[in-house]
């Protein structure tokens, strides 16, 4: 159930952060909606607190299983290269950090689904 739910928001946050990105580039008025602005927080939310159930759940965590550390280190900077891709200064700065931030995404989902830091065990 947990990770239906996990899996259910990492399927949402990503749809959701790139069509966001998208619509920057467009300048389109989509991104004033209330619920634009909102949707996303209630999703990361989720994703987290389904995150600490499901490491409760199977007692590892970050610092001492190297892939959930994995995991925390990839997130910060999808995290920061999200928010890079949305407010950066130019196009440009925008586009590479856009693309900065889905190659960190894919890698946490390979590290989720190998338990391994090392991303070349899923190619
Ligand atoms: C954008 C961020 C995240 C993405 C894309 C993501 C992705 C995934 C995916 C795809 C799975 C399913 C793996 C499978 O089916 O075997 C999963 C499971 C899991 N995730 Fe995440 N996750 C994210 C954040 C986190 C964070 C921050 C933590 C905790 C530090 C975490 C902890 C877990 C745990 C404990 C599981 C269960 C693993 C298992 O039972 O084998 N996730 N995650």
């Amino acid at each position: 159930m947990l990770l239906a739910i996990h899996i259910s928001c990492v399927v949402i946050t990503i749809v959701g952060f790139n069509l966001r990105v998208v619509w920057t580039f467009a300048q389109s008025r989509h991104l004033q909606r209330k619920w634009v602005k909102i949707v996303p927080h209630v999703v990361d939310t989720i994703l987290l607190l389904s995150a600490i159930g499901l490491m409760l759940e199977i007692a590892q965590y970050p610092v001492v299983d190297d892939w959930l550390s994995a995991k925390v280190v990839g997130l910060v900077v999808y995290i920061l290269l999200g928010i890079i891709s949305l407010r950066g200064p130019s196009r440009s700065v925008r586009a590479i950090a856009w693309l900065g931030a889905n190659i960190a995404f894919f890698y946490i989902v390979s590290v989720a689904l190998t338990h391994e830091v090392d991303v070349g065990l899923l190619f």
